[in-house]
């Protein structure tokens, strides 16, 4: 799945948008399942109307994708999809801190650093109605990536934890990838998010 998509061809685009409606889809269930798996923990209102909110966007994202790949021709679940997203999802059900490192913290950032590239492809490609819809997935997703990054930090104070090294204990522990750059600094910044858990340490290990 990692191969670099010709965008060029209606293909190219077609297996982009669609790869991306998948990666919606899953963010849809992982707001709801945030929701729900976590709700016997006394976390107050503000925590669940902040997730009720991601989930609504991911749902719109989802129908944006899906309405442009009807006007491409395609539709959602045309091809196969990776599992990754939801693994992500099972391999932090035990722990609330492990699912905030893992799914907003790794991979919706993760969406920050890749986007703006993938925009500006689709803009070379002559697909200005892609890039719009990635452009407005992109500002939401700062803001989710907000919402995690500040119950991170919430629930780090409540358990009396220093929140970048747990940020880092807990990715290394629960997520097979690397952090890898190059990383979006001002995307991650605007999201509230602290370079201190990202950032490599200075003598490289
Ligand atoms: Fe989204
Ligand atoms: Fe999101």
């Amino acid at each position: 799945m990692k191969r670099r998509r010709n965008l060029g061809s209606p293909t190219g685009r077609i297996a982009l948008i669609h790869a991306l409606a998948h990666i919606e889809l899953n963010a849809i269930d992982l707001g709801w399942d945030i929701v729900a798996r976590f709700s016997g923990e006394g976390l107050p209102q503000a925590f669940f109307d902040d997730w009720v909110g991601v989930a609504v966007e991911e749902a719109e994202h989802f129908a944006l994708l899906e309405a442009r790949l009807a006007a491409l021709g395609a539709a959602y679940g045309d091809l196969p999809a990776h599992d990754g997203l939801w693994e992500a999802a099972a391999s932090t059900a035990h722990d609330l801190l492990a699912r905030l490192a893992v799914v907003p913290l790794v991979l919706e950032a993760r969406g920050l650093d890749v986007t703006p590239a993938m925009m500006r492809r689709l803009e070379r490609a002559g697909d200005l109605e892609s890039a719009a819809i990635l452009e407005r997935l992109y500002r939401d997703e700062i803001g989710h990536v907000a919402v995690g990054a500040r119950w991170f930090a919430e629930i780090c104070r409540a358990r009396g934890l220093d929140p970048a090294p747990t940020f880092r204990d807990l990715v290394s522990r629960h997520f097979t990838g690397a952090l890898k750059p190059p990383f979006n600094h001002a995307a991650r910044e605007a999201a509230g998010m602290p370079e201190a858990f990202y950032a490599a340490p200075a003598d490289g290990g």
